[in-house]
């Protein structure tokens, strides 16, 4: 039977997680606190190795229960995508290439509870402080649906936002994208920016606010063609802007033109508590919710949630756009030491002489955030840092492989770049000479026999 999009909410998603591993989602009876405990739990739970879906059924009595870490194993985006784990990263960049047109419906799930005017109050949902050095309680699961101000094309991004009181939040646009764009032209106009907040639902949501492309793009095209049906959506209740019918909470409001208040220090993805903001306001006119909504949390910072999905589509859009100019290019890595977002490794087959370091450059101009890219020869395996780190050490002279680019324009959130300006450096890490040595390898029959044999000690095939 066809998929309507009853099938792709979250809760619909958590089962089928469950469904392929039970052990993947833990319910959390237990009462924890709303500010601390349940960022505390991911962490710990990663520091040992473990990554599963959490879902806490006590957030200090909150009637709403809290899932997180949902994004912390790449495995799930590939389930949410129903592509192979190891095709996620091509098929992301070719589902993602898919459009559909969203279908438009008066009202849906989203609308069992709706406040508006006084009744608006940002204290009811289990909005809480994550790390000790947070300014406040942040939404880190927000996905901004707004609308070019010339085109009205509509696009989604992710943006944290801190609560500074019932129908107040500030935020910063500071990957200076496409939201930053809307609100530079808004603001000439002298006009608010109405915004949508969606907070929660099907994993393609939160794909499409993380998908990078022309800024001509709707990215409700974009994320019914990464689910493989039309986006239902129904018009917004005190905003000119749709809404996902099946998503979990959706708050309505504007950002206003011409207002910045501090906000921050948050802990972000560079693993810091991050004073640099761009510190827009959003005044919120409504609050739409299921009856029983989920409150779905990102646990933030240097956690594998946040820097996998920052990682999973860079990759994607960065393999595509090499790949393009350079057939020989093989596979992209953004790794978590380059905090998933600084640093990436690009794999060739047999550079030419000179094309590592184009690969390089044209890199570093496709993504800001980029400030060092190694390169190196598709023997080595870019998802392991160790395998990249030997390549640096046994295929680089520091003095011919190295490229500094000066004064260039970076992540505000880098905390070592001044006044918003970044040194790039490129590391072309690629064997290079006819005369280059071979890699030691064992003989394959001698690896068989020794496979037989250690089955055999061990009473298990190795
Ligand atoms: C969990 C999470 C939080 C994010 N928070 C912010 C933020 O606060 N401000 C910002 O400018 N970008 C933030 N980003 C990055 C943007 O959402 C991302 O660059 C997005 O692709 C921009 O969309 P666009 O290219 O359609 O404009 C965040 C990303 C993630 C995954």
């Amino acid at each position: 039977m066809a998929k309507t999009n009853a099938d792709f909410t979250l809760r619909s998603f958590i089962d089928q997680v469950a469904a392929d591993d039970a052990a993947a989602v833990w319910r959390i009876a237990n009462k924890v606190n709303l500010d601390h405990d349940v960022t505390a739990v991911a962490m710990e739970l990663e520091r040992r190795g473990c990554s599963p879906v959490l879902w806490f059924d006590n957030v200090a009595g909150y009637p709403f229960p809290v899932v997180c870490n949902l994004f912390a194993d790449r495995r799930r985006y590939a389930l949410a995508l129903g592509v192979p784990p190891d095709r996620l990263i091509r098929d992301w960049g070719v589902l993602g290439e898919r459009r559909l047109s969203p279908v438009g419906r008066e009202q849906g799930p989203i609308h069992d509870v709706v406040a508006t005017g006084n009744e608006v109050d940002l204290g009811r949902l289990p909005i809480m402080q994550h790390f000790a050095c947070d300014a406040g309680r942040y939404i880190t699961n927000g996905v901004v649906i707004a609308k070019d101000p010339d085109t009205g094309v509509r696009n989604a991004s992710f943006h944290r936002m801190q609560v500074k009181g019932k129908n107040r939040l500030g935020t910063s646009l500071h990957s200076r994208r496409h939201l930053w764009n809307y609100m530079r032209r808004s603001e000439e106009q002298g006009r608010h920016m109405p915004v949508a907040v969606v907070i929660g639902g099907h994993p393609t949501l939160a794909f499409g606010g993380l998908w990078k492309g022309p800024i001509g793009t709707d990215e409700y095209e974009v994320i019914g063609g990464m689910m493989g049906t039309p986006l239902e959506i129904a018009p917004g209740i005190t905003v000119p802007v749709e809404v996902p019918i099946h998503a979990e909470i959706v708050l309505e409001g504007r950002i206003l033109a011409d207002v910045r208040e501090a906000e921050g220090p948050f802990a972000e993805f560079t693993g810091y508590a991050s004073k640099r903001s761009t510190e827009q306001v959003i005044e919120v006119t409504a609050i739409l919710h299921r009856r029983d909504a989920l409150y779905h949390d990102i646990v933030p910072g240097i956690s594998d949630e946040h820097t996998s999905l920052l990682a999973v589509p860079q990759e994607a859009r960065l393999l595509g756009t090499l790949h393009t100019h350079y057939p020989n290019v093989t596979d992209v890595a953004y790794p978590k030491s380059g905090t998933c977002r600084l640093h990436a490794y690009i794999a060739m087959h047999r550079p030419a002489p000179g094309q590592a370091k184009l690969v390089a450059a044209a890199a570093l101009g496709d993504d800001l955030s980029l400030k060092c890219v190694v390169v190196v020869d598709d023997d080595v395996d870019v998802h392991d840092d160790s395998a990249v780190l030997w390549a640096m050490a046994t295929r680089m002279q520091a003095d011919q492989d190295i490229d500094v680019i000066r004064n260039a324009m970076g992540a505000i959130l880098d905390p070592s770049t001044r006044d918003g300006l970044t040194a790039k450096m490129i590391i072309d890490s690629t064997c290079r000479g006819a005369d280059f040595p071979d890699r030691h390898t064992l003989e394959a029959k001698a690896v068989a026999r020794a496979r037989e044999l250690i089955g055999k000690k061990f009473g298990r095939p190795a």
